[in-house]
């Protein structure tokens, strides 16, 4: 194992993002930004939650353009495992940081489930990331069967446990996200209790790993977060935050959510 180091983290300010999903049109886009850089008026809160937003890639770059000189920051939903070359489909690392995206997120659990992500994948895009500067938002979570036959923490540490090695050296420059697949999009939340142990499961796990970072890392919680419910998930101790899904897509909920990351009414 590796000795601790001195690192330079961006520590634990609270961070939302948005997670758009395959949403949207340009139409749709325009007003939702024009939405969110509207309502962020209050210089109190940018000093006190880092925002962000993931829109489908396609719209990337009408993002960076609209929010650019905003404090809202960008950055997309995925990343390719591979630095350049014949990728049909793929982006790469370098052109997320060429359209100045601060975060990809990477692993979440529809990319997973659906398009047969691995581990080993997902590692290899969190090399990709950082290698590039683009800071991953490294998604787990255990599906509703696994979480009822006890397999949480088995789950949460392989997943954890695939990513160690890359982000030993990372600096603090990443994000992990908690989400139980079965809260995603269900309108169920973990309860306030239960994003608590899973948070404090992935940090140690990570502490475990050698990530001395870890304890300065943000965790962030996504699954149904709503206005009504973020505040107690994000009063947790190991809760730094939230990936928001479908309230995201209405600027005045995501805003709400983004005041209760930073402790305003
Ligand atoms: P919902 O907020 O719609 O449940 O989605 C969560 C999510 O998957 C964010 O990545």
């Amino acid at each position: 194992m590796t000795s601790p180091r001195k690192i330079a983290a961006p520590g634990r300010k609270p961070l939302v993002i948005g997670n758009w999903k395959m949403h949207g049109d340009v139409a749709f886009i325009e007003s939702l930004l024009a939405g969110l850089r509207k309502g962020w008026r209050q210089r109190a809160l940018t000093q006190a939650v880092d925002v962000g937003v993931c829109p489908p890639s396609p719209y990337i770059g009408l993002a960076a353009a609209r929010l650019a000189g905003s404090a809202l920051s960008w950055g997309a939903q995925n990343i390719s495992a591979h630095e350049r070359g014949a990728y049909t489909g793929e982006v790469a690392g370098s052109m997320l940081a060429d359209l100045a995206c601060t975060w990809s997120l990477i692993g979440h659990s529809e990319r997973r489930a659906l398009f047969g992500e691995t581990d080993a994948q997902v590692a290899a895009k969190v090399e990709q990331a950082l290698a590039s500067g683009v800071t991953p938002v490294i998604c787990v979570g255990e599906t509703l069967q696994e979480r009822e036959s006890g397999q949480t923490e088995d789950v949460l540490g392989r997943q954890i446990d695939a990513v160690c090695a890359n982000l030993q050296d990372a600096s603090g420059h990443y994000v992990l996200a908690y989400e139980p697949v079965w809260a995603i999009g269900t309108g169920l939340t973990a309860s306030p209790a239960q994003a608590q142990a899973a948070h404090r499961f992935v940090r140690n796990r990570l502490l475990a790993g050698g990530v001395f970072s870890a304890s300065d890392a943000r965790i962030l919680y996504g699954g149904s977060v709503k206005p009504g419910n973020a505040a107690e998930l994000f009063s947790q101790p190991d809760v730094d935050g939230g990936l928001i899904g479908g309230a995201s897509l209405v600027a005045d909920d995501f805003l709400a959510i983004c005041r209760a990351a930073a402790g305003v009414a």
